[in-house]
């Protein structure tokens, strides 16, 4: 690269998005820059005129040029809730189940979450697995997330909803009980319910773009 030239990561650096209120936001991490870690994702939505819907995506944003969101809504971490406010249950869900340590994927792992429950409210635990197969952690060994989350699945071998402890889904899809004596972290009763009626709308004037 010439000397002086502005590299990639300056450049997300330089265009870090800032909140209306001129408040930077950090929550979208930059890992690997090359789509392969997802500490990057945010949901991008997109109103269709032919079929007049909403679609939502979870994308790599290190990866996205701003040129393609013409027309578009870009929802980073912050948008869906924080500890100031209220935490949304899908960040509720992945703490209580002790699926963030370091933090570093965390944000990321949310926005693959929340992305996939604005298009199915109701997923199983392969659409779980699927939704979160492109962010990596490496320090929890992704079964506190994937318990945080199959809580949200209604499938019939579900573990929280035939009241069974259980802890992560074997290769076949059905699930192992936990080991003897060990507790459970939270109850389920507890967490806050996921009411899609509270979700944050599409802004009216993009859907005339
Ligand atoms: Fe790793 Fe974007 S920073 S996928
Ligand atoms: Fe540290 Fe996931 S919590 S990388």
């Amino acid at each position: 690269m010439a000397s002086g030239a502005i590299s990639w990561p300056d450049l997300v650096v330089t265009f870090m998005p800032l909140a209306p209120s001129g408040v930077l936001l950090t929550g979208s991490k930059y890992g690997c820059g090359g789509g392969g870690c997802g500490a990057c994702t945010v949901m991008v939505s997109k109103y269709d005129p032919q079929t007049k819907s909403i679609n939502h995506s979870s994308v790599n944003a290190c990866l996205l040029p701003v040129c393609q969101l013409h027309g578009a809504a870009v929802t980073t971490v912050e948008g869906i809730g924080s500890t100031k406010t209220k935490l949304h249950p899908v960040q509720e869900r992945v703490a209580k189940a002790h699926g963030s340590q370091c933090g570093f994927c965390t944000p990321g792992m949310v926005m693959s979450m929340y992305s996939l429950l604005r298009n199915n409210p109701q997923p199983t635990l392969e659409d779980i697995l699927e939704g979160l197969a492109g962010n990596l952690c490496r320090c929890t060994g992704y079964r506190p997330i994937v318990d945080g989350y199959r809580t949200f699945c209604e499938s019939e071998n579900c573990c929280q909803l035939n009241g069974t402890a259980c802890s992560l889904a074997n290769g076949n899809g059905s699930v192992e009980p936990i080991e003897n004596g060990q507790p459970e972290l939270f109850r389920k009763e507890d967490l806050l319910p996921l009411d899609p009626t509270q979700d944050l709308i599409f802004p009216p004037e993009l859907m005339r773009m």
